[in-house]
């Protein structure tokens, strides 16, 4: 069943977005040349307790830490381990905190120093595709609209959306109907409501992608060379244009 907010839980939920965002953004300014993952992991856990948040992913189907953190060709779901990222790296961060009893998802991918162009491309497409998504994101269109307007973007720029993996709804739980894919067909699916919150999120290769996962039972890898980005905002479908709760200008 689709729930949909009332304005005093979007309010909440925007309120655990920029908790979110910016913890995010201390993570993101550690994120150099020999830092660790775990290290990442450790400062999160912290940032989001000292902000009277709950790191939603620790303990969440036996899920061994609070944050994601997946180098180059890791997809999603990358264990922090205490391996150093190395400079040409690039590396997703992808995490959920529970504030005031509702759930708020984000991911992003930053480059480690100075990276390959075919890096950057990717990380800027797939934040444009998820910038195309965020658009169709409203009353009066489906699911299907915005999964329409991610795969037509990184089909017509070279990149590749991973099928194996797909957006939530989100709020009262960590994953709500309707699933939010990143292909699909326009004016397909659950229709969009005011009140309806959704984490759309893109994951994306620069090659067709073959989806693993290793023995951990978590890590998604597409293979060696085949880097993948992930980019990922909570968002409210409101009467006008939607509203994008877990980051500023930029979404
Ligand atoms: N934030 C991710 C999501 O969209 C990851 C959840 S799996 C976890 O659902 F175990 F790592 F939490
Ligand atoms: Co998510």
């Amino acid at each position: 069943m689709i729930y949909l907010k009332r304005p005093q839980e979007i309010d909440r939920m925007a309120e655990g977005g920029r908790v979110l965002a910016a913890v995010m953004e201390e993570v993101h300014r550690e994120i150099r040349p020999g830092v660790t993952p775990q290290q990442l992991d450790t400062l999160a856990r912290r940032a989001i307790r000292a902000r009277r948040a709950l790191p939603a992913q620790l303990g969440y189907r036996s899920y061994p830490a609070s944050i994601c953190v997946s180098p180059n060709e890791i997809v999603v779901h990358g264990i922090p381990d205490d391996r150093r990222l190395l400079e040409g790296d690039v590396v997703s961060i992808d995490f959920a905190v529970i504030y005031e009893g509702y759930y708020v998802d984000m991911a992003r991918t930053y480059p480690v120093g100075k990276v390959a162009d075919e890096a950057i491309r990717l990380i800027e497409g797939t934040r444009e595709a998820f910038a195309q998504g965020f658009s169709a994101a409203r009353a009066g269109n489906r699911v299907g609209d915005i999964s329409h307007a991610i795969e037509e973007y990184l089909a017509a720029h070279g990149l590749y959306p991973v099928r194996e993996f797909i957006g939530h709804g989100i709020g009262r739980s960590f994953h709500e109907e309707p699933d939010v894919p990143n292909v699909g067909e326009k004016g397909r699916g659950a229709p969009l409501r005011p009140g309806l919150t959704l984490a759309i999120e893109p994951m994306v290769t620069v090659r067709e992608p073959r989806v693993e996962i290793l023995e951990d039972g978590w890590t998604a890898t597409t293979g060696e060379g085949n880097l993948a980005a992930h980019y990922e905002n909570t968002v409210a479908i409101t009467e006008g244009d939607p509203l994008c709760l877990t980051a500023g200008a930029e979404h």
